[in-house]
């Protein structure tokens, strides 16, 4: 499999689906929180490919571009398993739609976060019931917020471990990857977006943007994050390896 990567990726690469077995040891109900975005597909990749048993889920917020949930079917095909979807309260979306309208995240952060709260968080509280531990796609590069990411850390917010085996990884290496082993990834990475959530609360970004510029862009950058990563400013790590 790693015959196709460059030396230094496919050491990477190797390092990366030592990580996700060690996981599975640890951890055999852990699994894989997919917004389906690239760092998403790569990981996929690697417990599908690796025939490891660990679960993908993603949370379809009700929200996601056709794009984004296309993936789902290219997963399919690809692979043959099926990511697991969960989705929001459905009486918790019609009350704050009525209360507030469909696009009440652009009137202040505190509507935007309930509307997060609502269409990710308790969903995401559902996927984790149960678990031990969860993977997550996210990489220190990608922002302020992400900056001293650990491989691994305790999530008192959801009450479990959580891993972050990209976190030391590139833009770069990850779309070398990708195509180097021909992963399928969302075509909007393709147009602009480098980073990509909901529909109506992500855009394309320009060049020389910042990587998560076109994600809720008319905030400030530190207040970037939907709830699904509470702890990363409040680093209380045990940041083995990191
Ligand atoms: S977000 O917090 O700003 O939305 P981002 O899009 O950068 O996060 O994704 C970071 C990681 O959060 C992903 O790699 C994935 O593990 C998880 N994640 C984000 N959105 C979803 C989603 N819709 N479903 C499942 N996991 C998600
Ligand atoms: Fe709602 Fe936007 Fe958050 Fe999606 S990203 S859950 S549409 S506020």
């Amino acid at each position: 499999m790693s015959a196709v990567l460059a030396d230094s990726l496919a050491q990477r690469w190797r390092e990366l689906t030592d990580a996700l077995a060690q996981v599975q040891d640890r951890y055999p109900d852990a699994a894989l929180a997919s917004s389906l975005a690239a760092e998403d597909m790569l990981l996929t990749h690697a417990i599908y490919d690796s025939g490891l048993s660990l679960e993908v889920f993603t949370l379809d917020t009700g929200r996601l571009h056709a794009e984004t949930l296309g993936v789902l079917d290219a997963v399919r095909a690809r692979y043959g398993r099926d990511i697991t979807v969960f989705r929001p309260d459905a009486a918790a979306v019609q009350q704050h739609v009525a209360e507030h309208g469909a696009y009440a995240f652009y009137e202040s952060v505190e509507l935007r976060k309930a509307c997060c709260q609502i269409r990710k968080v308790e969903p995401l509280k559902r996927a984790l019931a149960g678990r031990g531990a969860w993977i997550t796609g996210q990489r220190r590069q990608q922002s302020t917020t992400r900056g001293e990411l650990p491989l691994e850390e305790h999530d008192a917010t959801f009450g479990l471990h959580k891993f972050n085996p990209l976190a030391q990884w590139s833009e770069a290496e990850v779309w070398a990857t990708i195509r180097a082993l021909d992963i399928p990834y969302n075509p909007l990475h393709d147009q602009g977006y480098p980073s990509i959530g909901c529909e109506p609360c992500t855009r394309a970004i320009r060049p020389g943007e910042d990587l998560r510029a076109g994600r809720w862009w008319w905030e400030s950058s530190d207040s970037k994050e939907c709830g699904l990563h509470a702890g990363n400013r409040v680093i209380s790590v045990v940041a083995r390896g990191a």
